[in-house]
């Protein structure tokens, strides 16, 4: 299937409540941080906004640029970091906006490509890169990295229990190159066996969020957004796994303390059963949002 087919066909995360819960007006400016194939971009305009769409990766850019062509009125796209959505806004002249969206991790694009080499399921280089301008890739973490350094990031980014393990084997069999054989190295310190998920999904995850250094962009960015936010407007966030869950609720919590942000979402909101049948990649999603109060 071509890449736009795949990307019109792609379905957004938690589509309904994210327009609810961005509160969606006719007009208003809205910041998606990660637009990814468009998505949920697309969905903010059919409601009546108006999109600045954000992606550190060109590729998923010009697909969502083709895939949103007919809303290009109301459309602005930027490539860029999101950790740097201070200087992003300023250069597009960008004073106050009603939203913030962030659809955290990889998009399906990235993971069913496999020369980005994302995905444990296909063969591909270590890369792992969302924006490939920059130097850092998988393979020079697993063919670079001292063992301490490499357990540490099994171990912590990916909650891997056998991070000890998994480190010595790989760096016994060093050089890797290619997912393939990193993959064959981590089953066989699981001797083949699976549980509920592969054995390799939270080595993948791990090196994704060093190589991406997602978690401290995701900090860096909610650090600067709220002077950005309209009173009243929100900030939606969707994140994939319990780290970056973490970093969102803890920071929404010290805003509602100081008494310049309501948090609307208690607890995170997740999909239905049937959300998770029909798109298997919204299975671990949590969803946070809040909205601006106060007098920043
Ligand atoms: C899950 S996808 C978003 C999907 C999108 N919401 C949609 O409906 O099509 C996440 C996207 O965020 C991008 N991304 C991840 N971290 C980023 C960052 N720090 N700055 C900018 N984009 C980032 C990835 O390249 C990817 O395209």
């Amino acid at each position: 299937m071509k890449q736009l087919e795949r990307s019109l066909k792609h379905i957004p995360v938690l589509q309904d409540e994210v327009i609810r819960l961005l509160n969606v007006k006719k007009d208003e400016l809205y910041v998606d941080c990660t637009i990814g194939l468009g998505g949920h971009s697309k969905f903010i305009i059919e409601n009546g906004g108006r999109v600045i769409g954000i992606d550190c990766d060109s590729e998923a850019l010009e697909l969502a640029k083709e895939a949103l062509s007919e809303y290009k009125d109301k459309m602005k796209f930027k490539q860029g970091n999101f950790k740097d959505i201070d200087r992003i806004l300023e250069e597009s002249d960008i004073k106050k906006v009603s939203g913030f969206l962030y659809d955290l991790g990889t998009s399906s694009y990235q993971l069913e490509t496999k020369e980005r080499g994302f995905s444990f399921m296909l063969d591909g280089p270590l890369d792992m890169r969302m924006d490939r301008r920059q130097a850092k890739t998988a393979s020079q973490i697993v063919n670079r990295e001292p063992f301490n350094r490499l357990y540490k990031i099994i171990g912590e980014y990916g909650e891997e229990p056998r991070a000890t393990q998994i480190a010595r084997r790989i760096i016994s069999n060093r050089p890797i190159q290619t997912t393939s054989k990193l993959t064959s190295i981590i089953t066989k310190v699981y001797k083949g066996k699976r549980g509920k998920i592969h054995p390799a999904t939270k080595t993948f995850q791990a090196l994704r969020i060093a190589v991406n250094d997602e978690l401290s962009n995701l900090k860096d960015s909610l650090d600067k957004i709220l002077p950005y936010l309209e009173k009243g407007g929100r900030v939606v966030v969707i994140s994939f796994h319990s780290l970056e869950d973490r970093i969102v609720k803890e920071k929404f919590k010290r805003w509602e303390n100081e008494g310049i942000f309501n948090i609307l979402t208690k607890k995170p909101i997740t999909p239905s059963n049937y959300e998770i049948k029909q798109n298997p990649r919204a299975r671990s999603a949590k969803l946070r949002a809040g909205e601006k109060g106060g007098n920043l």
